[in-house]
């Protein structure tokens, strides 16, 4: 019975055929490319794979993510580590209540402020559909993940802030704009040199989901100008992909988004909508009775749940606790099977969306040249199986193709691969 409500609401992964998601993932793909219609924007990112990053020179790196905005100074040390220093985090800026663009540049500038004389180079690394221009700033399309700050849809993103630092007389500096996941596949590259790769995805599932992977300059055929002979990294904003047959849970979370009938793949995997797609799914299966009454009572009074809750409980589902300590023992069997479900259809789209970028990029033919896959994103790692499930499915999906490949995680990619753009770039 468990399962049939699962299949009506489609949220048992046996509904949907890998093969077929990644088909017209593909056909996404190529329409963005080209400028034919489509869910996939395909943004490309100006940045390519080959330079090398200078030694012993700092560059300010900001990293404005879904839930936290961090800014610090990196420099690559010659034969050491990576240094981080002067690192200071905040909530991110509009995710606490509306704020003007004003309000948010003064937010990143009060950051950046005390560590503005070491470097004239910013890296900036925004976890949020950009625009990218040729000169490397940003205009931003719209707000992904519950952020609120309207006025700045629709600006460049590094010219408000170049502004802004102008304003505080903290000099100009050179403001390179990149997407999070364009940042962890530039911060996979070292490894994945080491290691022969001969294409790169960077793969983010955290607050939000997203991809990018290296794509020849010929293919991006919506951009006129730009080298024949090149290739460079293409943010897919493939949480905007909208082929995958939706549930009412689903279509009732979108409904309740601040930007309806956009992010949808998003909607339906990632961490900021994962608590609130458990919270409607058990609720829903409270008014179909599938609990004890003294359990529904419990529910009953619950009028959200977090994604971190319901994570806890499904790692430990004989030591509940909160609301799940109300549950009996047959309450809880139902509850890890509709959770563990969740889980499974945010595996198996994980695993569809890595693959489609991973045969787009042409890669990993050969086993001494593997894809090298970068994966980034507390969602992905923190959540029960997860990480094991998509490995589990990228096996069969990607093998069946011949692909090679090889699926890592480098420690602070984003805040890496801001670096090594705003070392590189210009
Ligand atoms: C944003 C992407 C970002 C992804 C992962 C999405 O909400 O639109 O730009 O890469 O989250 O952080």
């Amino acid at each position: 019975m468990v399962r049939e409500f699962l299949r009506e609401l489609r949220i048992d992964p046996c509904g949907f055929d890998p093969d077929e998601l990644i088909e017209l993932f593909l056909e996404e793909m190529d329409a963005g490319l080209t400028g034919r219609g489509s869910s996939l924007p395909m943004i490309p990112a100006y940045v390519g794979v080959q330079a090398s990053v200078p030694y012993d020179e700092p560059v300010i790196v900001i990293d404005a993510g879904g839930t936290n905005l961090r800014v610090c100074l990196v420099e690559f040390v010659k034969q050491g580590d990576l240094k981080i220093s002067h690192f200071t985090k905040v909530p991110m800026p509009g995710t606490q209540g509306e704020l003007s663009a004003d309000a948010f540049y003064a937010r990143l500038v009060d950051l950046i402020e005390p560590i503005a004389s070491q470097s004239d180079r910013i890296g900036f690394c925004f976890s949020y559909p950009v625009e990218i221009q040729p000169d490397l700033g940003g205009v931003l399309l719209h707000w992904s993940k519950e952020v609120r700050v309207p006025e700045l849809v629709g600006q460049c993103v590094a010219a408000g802030l170049a502004q802004a630092l102008k304003n505080r007389e903290l000099g100009e500096k050179q403001i390179v704009i990149l997407n999070d996941t364009v940042a962890c596949l530039l911060a996979g590259r070292a490894a994945g040199e080491q290691l022969g790769s001969d294409s790169f995805v960077g793969f983010i599932l955290g607050t939000g989901t997203n991809t990018a992977y290296v794509e020849k300059n010929v293919a991006i055929s919506k951009v006129s100008g730009l080298n024949p002979d090149g290739a460079q990294v293409v943010n897919v904003e493939s949480g905007g992909f909208d082929r995958c047959v939706r549930g009412a849970l689903d279509v009732k979370l979108d409904e309740q988004s601040i930007n309806p009938g956009l992010h949808l793949f998003e909607k339906m995997i990632s961490g900021v909508y994962l608590g609130q797609l458990a919270f409607e799914l058990i609720s829903e299966a409270a008014n179909r009775e599938f609990f004890t009454d003294s359990a529904v009572c419990a529910w009953r009074k619950q009028t959200e749940l977090s994604w971190v809750d319901a994570n806890l409980f499904l790692q430990n589902p004989d030591k509940p606790s909160g609301v799940f300590a109300e549950f009996s023992a047959s309450d809880r069997a139902v509850l890890s099977e509709l959770l563990g479900t969740v889980v499974d259809r945010a595996a198996l789209f994980t695993a569809v969306n890595i693959s489609a970028a991973a045969i787009k990029s042409g890669g990993g033919f050969s086993a001494d040249h593997p894809l090298c896959i970068n994966i980034d994103g507390s969602t992905y790692y923190k959540t029960h199986q997860l990480a094991e499930k998509v490995h589990a499915h990228l096996t069969r999906l990607l093998s069946a193709r011949g692909i090679h490949y090889h699926c890592q995680q480098v420690e602070d990619a984003p805040i890496v691969g801001a670096a090594i753009a705003g070392l590189t770039a210009f």
